[in-house]
């Protein structure tokens, strides 16, 4: 299992993933070519991670660096390999990136109702910081917000 930087040639692989997730965010194609579009060092950029065997990818991270913080746009680690560490993984990798880049802290959001993901984050010291009423639709739902402060 290793984790690596995303290419466009993954796009493909990264939407059957993200569209067997009913949890995970929803991006068009042209969404995550424009990922490849803005490149380091300039800000703001697209930071798209993938893990993967040999029998292929097996999850993603999308996030977006700015000038002092960074932002956690979609995780999503295929269903049969939940609770091995992948998500963790990625997320350990994109913390880094981001710690190395500059950045403050990281912040992201997710459905109040998205107990699995809710839990893992606070595993990663990711901290409520606020939230957004009616944020999400399909069913209609408040978005939290966290926020996890980079030392
Ligand atoms: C959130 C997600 C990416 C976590 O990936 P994962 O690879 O299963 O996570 P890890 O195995 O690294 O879990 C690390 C820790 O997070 C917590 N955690 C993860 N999933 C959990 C769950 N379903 N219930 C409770 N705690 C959970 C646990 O503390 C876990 O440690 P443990 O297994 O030793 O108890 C995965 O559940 C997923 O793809 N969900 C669907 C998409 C989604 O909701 N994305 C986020 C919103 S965009």
């Amino acid at each position: 299992m290793r984790v690596r930087s995303a290419t466009a040639a993954d796009i493909p692989a990264i939407m059957e993933l993200e569209r067997q997730s009913r949890a995970a965010a929803h991006w068009s194609a042209e969404q995550y070519e424009r990922m490849f579009e803005a490149t380091p060092p300039s800000l703001p950029h697209f930071v798209g991670l993938v893990i993967e065997d040999e029998s292929g990818i097996q999850g993603f991270l999308v996030g977006q660096a700015h000038a002092d913080e960074s932002e956690l746009q979609s995780i999503a680690v295929r269903a049969a390999g939940h609770r091995r560490g992948f998500g963790s993984q990625l997320l350990t990798e994109f913390l880094e990136q981001a710690r190395e880049g500059g950045a403050k802290s990281v912040h992201l959001e997710v459905r109040e109702s998205n107990q699995a993901a809710r839990a893992f984050y606070e595993k990663w010291l990711f901290q409520e910081s606020g939230r957004r009423k009616d944020y999400y639709t399909g069913p209609v739902e408040d978005a939290v917000l966290y926020c996890r402060r980079l030392s």
